[in-house]
């Protein structure tokens, strides 16, 4: 899904591959299947931060110093987010998606990279405008802890107010968006009852499996960061989670007609990346394999 121009030798091959080997054997986090061209990017500017000549001299250091990989997963995770971002897919799920979840007495979704949040007030916010959130559990997951930490905290810059609620305005918004947060030392603080129904977990599409049946995954602008196989495995995982006739939302770059899994959904939206469950079986745990 994502272009890969850039070509590194063989030696940069191998210390990127090795300091992945290293990170995966030592602090149990699994990038190896992650695109190569933006992992090299990355590591190139976490190697000059810490004043390494080579790859190899940051995984020696990785090795040696919790704090140093802490600091490494801000460079391997980007949190690049925005409440109601591309609002036509938020308009899309309003008008054409709720609709369908209405008829189920109960919900669940999971929300698969939320990062430090955004998307899951845009869908707390949705749902409670929608009548639905009293009967919905949202699963809010992330690999990295630090963007958890902060999603459970729902505080926002107050500079990044206007867009977000330009954003609620064009996807279709019921209320003002300043009905939900209280504005505090240049901050605005979302309203803790949105988070009433929600649950935040550290999991990794790379290396966790499904744990809940649920009737929508909006998981977007992750496997834009993931090689095809890493991204057949996580569109694996959430066609194990979805109940038949369940949604799954994807961001605008992303796309699952490639993947092995294409059989088991269906178009709902094609514009705005919304498919939908069938009832074609998945070819069952392939991406355990
Ligand atoms: C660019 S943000 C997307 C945020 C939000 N979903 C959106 O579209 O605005 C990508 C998120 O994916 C998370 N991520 C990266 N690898 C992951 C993995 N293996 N499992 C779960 N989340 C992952 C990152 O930590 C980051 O928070």
């Amino acid at each position: 899904m994502m272009a890969e121009n850039e070509h590194f030798g063989a030696r940069e091959e191998l210390e990127l591959d090795l300091l992945l080997e290293a990170i995966f054997r030592h602090y149990h986090y699994d990038f190896r299947g992650y695109s190569r061209g933006s992992l090299h990017r990355r590591l190139d500017r976490a190697r000059l931060r810490h004043g390494c000549e080579s790859l190899s001299q940051l995984q020696h250091l990785v090795l040696g110093q919790p704090a140093v990989f802490a600091d490494l997963m801000g460079f391997l995770t980007i949190q690049v987010s925005e409440m109601f971002r591309d609002p036509a897919y938020f308009r899309a799920l309003r008008e054409q998606v709720v609709p369908h979840l209405r008829t189920y007495p109960s919900l669940k979704v999971w929300i698969a990279g939320c990062a430090n949040g955004e998307e899951f007030y845009s869908l707390a916010i949705l749902f409670r405008e929608e009548g639905l959130e009293d009967r919905t559990i949202f699963y809010c997951t992330d690999i990295s802890p630090a963007a958890l930490e902060k999603a459970e905290a729902g505080i926002y810059d107050a500079e990044r107010i206007p867009q977000f609620t330009e954003n609620h305005r064009l996807a279709g918004g019921k209320a003002s968006l300043s009905d939900y947060y209280t504005a505090a030392y240049g901050a605005a603080v979302f309203d803790k009852t949105l988070r009433r129904r929600a649950v935040f977990a550290q999991h990794s599409l790379a290396s966790d499996e499904v744990f809940a049946e649920v009737q929508l995954v909006s998981s977007r602008n992750v496997l834009i960061y993931f090689d095809r196989e890493l991204q057949d495995r996580a569109l694996g995982l959430f066609g194990e989670s979805l109940v038949r006739g369940g949604f799954l939302g994807l961001g605008a770059k992303e796309t699952l007609r490639f993947s092995r899994y294409s059989d088991a959904f269906a178009d709902f939206d094609g514009g705005e990346k919304i498919y939908r469950r069938n009832l074609q079986k998945l070819k069952a745990l392939d991406h355990a394999a």
